[in-house]
C-alpha cells in the first residue's frame, strides 16, 4: 500500500489544499495531510482548530487521514511509512519555496517529493490572502470549504 504526506500550514484550510490532497489521493492508497508548524509563519488558528477543520472537509474522502506534525517533516514521514510527500504547485514561486524544503527533506529521510499542479481556476487562493480578506471584512465563503470561513472570521473578532 502506498502513503503519501500532504504537509502544510493549512492556516487556513483552502479549496485549493482540498483540488491538491484529493489530486494526491488520485495516485497514492492513502494519503495523510500533515497539519505543521512553519517557523516563518505565526498561524491565526490554533493546530488542533486546523485540524479538526482539515477533519470536517475530507471526511467524506476515504483514504484521507488528518493528523499534526508535532515537530520535523522528515521524522513523521518516518513514522507514518510515507513513500512520498506531494506539495501544489500554484506557479514558479511556489517552486521556489517549495525545492529547497523538498532538496532539506530528501536529505534527512530520502523521501521524495512529488509536485502536483492544481486546478488553474484556484491558483488565486492563497491562506495568507484568504486571511487578509476576512480581516477586513471582504467575503472567504467561496474560497475555503464550509466552515472554515465561520472559523477565520471568529478568529479575526477574538484578536479585535
Ligand atoms: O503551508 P506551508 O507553510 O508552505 O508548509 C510548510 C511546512 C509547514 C510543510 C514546512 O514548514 C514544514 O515542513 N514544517 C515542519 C518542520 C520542518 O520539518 N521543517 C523543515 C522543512 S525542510
Amino acid at each position: 500500500m502506498s502513503l503519501a504526506v500532504c504537509p502544510g500550514s493549512f492556516d487556513p484550510l483552502t479549496l485549493g489544499h482540498v483540488d491538491v490532497v484529493r489530486r494526491a489521493r488520485s495516485m497514492f492508497d492513502e494519503v495523510v495531510v500533515g497539519i505543521a508548524r512553519n517557523s516563518a509563519k505565526s498561524p491565526l488558528l490554533a493546530a488542533e482548530h486546523r485540524v479538526a477543520l482539515a477533519r470536517e472537509a475530507f471526511a467524506a474522502d476515504p483514504g484521507v487521514r488528518v493528523e499534526v506534525v508535532p515537530g520535523l517533516l522528515a521524522d513523521f514521514v518516518r513514522e507514518v511509512g510515507a513513500v512520498a510527500v506531494v506539495k501544489g504547485l500554484r506557479g514558479g514561486a511556489d517552486f521556489d519555496g517549495e525545492l529547497p524544503m523538498a532538496l532539506m527533506n530528501r536529505h534527512l529521510t530520502g523521501v521524495e517529493t512529488v509536485f502536483v499542479v492544481g486546478d488553474p481556476a484556484l491558483a488565486h487562493i492563497a491562506s495568507s490572502l484568504v486571511k487578509d480578506v476576512a480581516r477586513f471584512a471582504g467575503p472567504i465563503d467561496d474560497l475555503v470549504p464550509p466552515g472554515v470561513a465561520d472559523a477565520v472570521r471568529a478568529a479575526w473578532a477574538a484578536r479585535a
